[in-house]
């Protein structure tokens, strides 16, 4: 990481990050080009390597997590072009050319990777994987998708009664089976249909409500026989149907777009163009949270690539406003979570956030750790078991504070920093390369 030193943002060591907003107050002005959809490439790696022939990807991040994926296909034995050229050709050969590799798959700190491999590793006849992560991610819940897979016949070990990583899998020939998920969860619902891929029969997955769909658009663009029920959330594939490899166009990453949709919100004087944004319904919770809370928001030039709907967003500085988060709403805007609280905090009146406990099991504990955070700038936040009380509208004031690792974490604290007054120390703050490289870049593109 670069050891930047402009004015309002340095950086600090080479992970700690100090924001220095000067007396006359920063504003953001400009446009920017949104990196690719974290959770579409992904799917788009995966599912080029489980297709026949080439897959050409255009738009994919290169964040960290994104590159986990790419190494765990390449270790497989895949033939992956360079992820820096602006187009990626997969050279898929089906499941079968898999091969067992010699060294450990490491998920990196990628749940989505981790997740959705074990899918595709579970259903490897005759081979044997082993699977680790980063200290986070080997503490995070695979049980979850570890019981479907046991369901469909698949042997996985791992820590503390099979639900932690390290992992190791003995691929089977597995069967099919109706899964009925307990949680809204796009990673549990995509690893039971890749393994469903791979069985004779049809693979049913029904969730509690409908987690993002990213999964199913792709796999029916693949050619993959798949069904979809709304009526029950369900989604059913048939095995047996060979993938083709196609042409992906990867949408810039509305859970990236989040943050800056928030900084021109709450900083006066901003006005930003946010350009080639995912608008899938399935993710812009973000976007009726912040219409709730009477943001400027304009969508522009609505458009569908790949199979993905993409549009421009326009935002500009308004007062915002304390409002309710509940149910599907908190599921199709989970990942923003962090930086509607920052909204929040900067909003007049009362934010309460409720069914978010999952995020309790995201890369950190993000209820706990964006609160007990903001709270050390002055923000007023109390912690519920399944989310948060935000009293809003305190000036928040420079302060040390840690991102724990956690790249949606460190993105937040950073745009809270450059609206609180005095000197901030983000902890950390490079944590933002896992979804979101260019973001410090990006930053001193736009302030004025
Ligand atoms: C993702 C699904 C969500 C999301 C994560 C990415 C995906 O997780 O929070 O960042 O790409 O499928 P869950 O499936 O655990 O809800």
């Amino acid at each position: 990481m670069p050891n930047l030193t402009i004015n309002p943002i340095g950086f600090k060591n080479q992970s700690d990050l100090i924001v220095q907003t000067p007396a006359s107050r920063l504003s953001l002005r400009g446009s920017l080009s949104i990196p690719g959809d974290k959770s579409i490439s992904h799917r788009a790696l995966m599912l080029g390597a489980l297709a026949q022939g080439k897959t050409r990807i255009q738009g994919l991040l290169l964040g960290e997590d994104v590159i986990s994926t790419a190494n765990c296909l390449r270790t497989l034995g895949v033939d992956i072009s360079d992820l820096t050229d602006p187009e990626i050709i997969v050279k898929g050969q089906g499941l079968k050319q898999l091969r067992e590799p010699l060294d450990v798959l490491n998920g990196g700190n990628s749940g989505t990777t981790m997740r959705l491999m074990l899918g595709i590793l579970a259903a490897r006849d005759n081979c044997f994987y082993t699977l680790t992560g980063d200290r986070s991610l080997n503490s995070r819940p695979m049980s979850r998708v570890i019981q479907p897979l046991t369901q469909m016949g698949a042997e996985i070990w791992g820590r503390q009664n099979n639900n932690l990583a390290p992992l190791a899998i003995k691929g089977k020939k597995l069967h099919s089976i109706h899964y009925r998920s307990p949680i809204a969860s796009a990673q549990v619902k995509s690893c039971v249909l890749l393994a469903g891929l791979f069985t004779e029969g049809q693979t049913t997955v029904t969730e509690p409500a409908l987690s993002r769909d990213h999964s199913e658009r792709m796999l029916k663009a693949f050619g993959a026989d798949l069904e979809i029920d709304s009526q029950t959330n369900s989604v059913t594939i048939r095995g047996g149907n060979n993938l083709q490899g196609q042409s992906v166009i990867v949408p810039g990453d509305i859970s990236s777009a989040a943050f800056w949709l928030v900084a021109s919100s709450v900083i006066p004087n901003s006005e930003l163009t946010l350009k080639n944004v995912g608008i899938n319904s399935t993710r812009t919770g973000i976007l009726d949270v912040l219409f709730k809370m009477g943001a400027d928001i304009t969508i522009e030039n609505k458009r569908i690539v790949a199979g993905e709907p993409s549009a421009d967003l326009c935002v500009r500085y308004s007062r915002l406003q304390g409002c309710e988060i509940a149910g599907k709403l908190t599921l199709r805007s989970i990942d923003e979570i962090p930086i509607i609280v920052v909204a929040a905090a900067f909003a007049e009146g009362k934010t309460v956030i409720k069914d978010a406990a999952e995020l309790r099991v995201k890369e950190s504990d993000r209820l706990s750790v964006i609160a007990t955070q903001l709270n050390q700038m002055g923000a007023k936040i109390t912690e519920h078991p399944d989310g948060l009380e935000i009293n809003g509208g305190n000036l928040l004031s420079g302060a040390e504070v840690d991102s724990h690792d956690d790249h949606r974490i460190a993105m937040s604290l950073t745009i809270a920093a450059l609206q609180a007054s005095g000197k901030t120390i983000i902890r950390q703050a490079t944590a933002a390369n896992i979804s979101y490289p260019n973001f410090f870049a990006n930053l001193q593109q736009i302030c004025c």
